[in-house]
């Protein structure tokens, strides 16, 4: 069953400069319990695609397209409903544990808030659910943690605690931004080891957005790769790792380490930046880094295209050599 269905969303933002379009064309639909992997360079539209599904634009931005949860529209609805949403159906985990963890409330009080105040729990309700969730995050000495402040916790600490207060109200959706970027490899472990067992415990989807496809290597069913605001290929994650479609991925795949397509080659990053926004080449906004590019390339955008049998890809190449 769909629990998030996202039809042609766009993201357009008004600029000095004229208007901007950040999300082009931007299609999901997500299963209970699956866990989908968002995945581009940084500025390809990742999170601001799914800031504008839940009314989290800035005041320049607008959103167009259909974003129904549970079949309830909920793209530019109004403020009480979308607040109902990010408290209680779809929780958020941002890259900076400190822009959702308010410095000067205690961890519990925090966690307990959006129960209280969205589900009308009684405070002793919340804690029994906050203790319960402080283990499930693998929080050790949960009493204690409880009534510390976010200053006296690590930084994994804080991650984990972020996650526990976006998974309190047991969310339909999770949306994990970057959720392990800023952290060290060891406490990125335990964190993808904490979603991963959200993902075999409990109904909730997952949305992981990264710009590391080896970080939804182990946990994702499937990923959609996105380049310069567009979705360029997506598919169930074995065939986007072993019958990559699309020269972008395949440079991406480039500089995972353990997925390099030839193991004895140093692994590369792909040369050249990723266009801006505003000056987007004609044609498939990849041409000036691929190194497949054809003369059409530059003329045509090639639209996202079925590849049998259960990918897409937005390539004029039906497969790469
Ligand atoms: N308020 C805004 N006004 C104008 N442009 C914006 C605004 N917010 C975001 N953008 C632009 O939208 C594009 C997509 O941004 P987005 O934050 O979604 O990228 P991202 O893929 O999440 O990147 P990162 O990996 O760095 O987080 C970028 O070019 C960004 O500069
Ligand atoms: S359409 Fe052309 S330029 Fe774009 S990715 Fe495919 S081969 Fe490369
Ligand atoms: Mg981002």
């Amino acid at each position: 069953m769909s629990v998030l269905v996202c039809t042609d969303l766009n993201v357009r933002f008004r600029t000095d400069y004229g208007e901007i379009q950040a999300v082009r064309d931007f299609s999901l639909t997500l299963a209970k319990g699956e866990c989908v992997g968002v995945v581009g360079e940084s500025g390809s539209g990742k999170s601001q695609t799914f800031m504008a599904m839940l009314g989290l634009l800035a005041d320049n931005g607008r959103a167009t397209g259909s974003v129904k949860l549970d079949g309830q529209e909920i793209l530019n609805a109004p403020r009480s409903l979308l607040n109902t949403v990010r408290g209680s159906r779809v929780g958020m985990i941002f890259q900076d544990p400190m822009s959702s963890l308010t410095p000067f409330l205690k961890v519990g009080e925090q966690m307990c808030e959006g129960l209280m105040h969205h589900q009308g729990l009684s405070m002793s309700a919340a804690r029994a659910r906050a203790m319960e969730v402080l283990e499930l995050v693998r929080i050790p000495d949960a009493k204690r943690r409880f009534n510390q402040y976010p200053h006296e916790l690590s930084g994994g600490m804080k991650q984990r605690v972020m996650i526990g207060q976006a998974i309190m109200c047991k969310p339909a959706v999770l949306v994990a931004d970057e959720p392990t970027t800023a952290l060290d490899v060891t406490v990125q472990a335990q964190i993808l080891e904490i979603l991963e067992g959200l993902k075999a415990h409990t109904d909730t989807a997952i949305v992981m957005i990264t710009h590391d496809l080896g970080v939804v290597a182990g946990i994702c069913d499937r990923v959609q790769v996105m380049y310069a605001g567009r979705v360029v290929e997506e598919g169930p994650i074995d065939d986007i790792f072993h019958r990559t479609r699309h020269p972008y991925t395949q440079g991406l795949l480039r500089s995972v380490p353990g997925f390099e397509l030839d193991p004895t080659q140093p692994l590369a990053a792909i040369a050249g930046q990723p266009p801006a926004p505003d000056a987007l080449p004609p044609g498939c906004a990849f041409a000036p880094r691929c190194g497949y590019v054809t003369p059409t390339c530059a003329t045509t955008v090639p639209p996202l295209a079925v590849r049998p049998p259960a990918q897409r890809a937005a390539c004029v190449l039906e497969a790469l050599p």
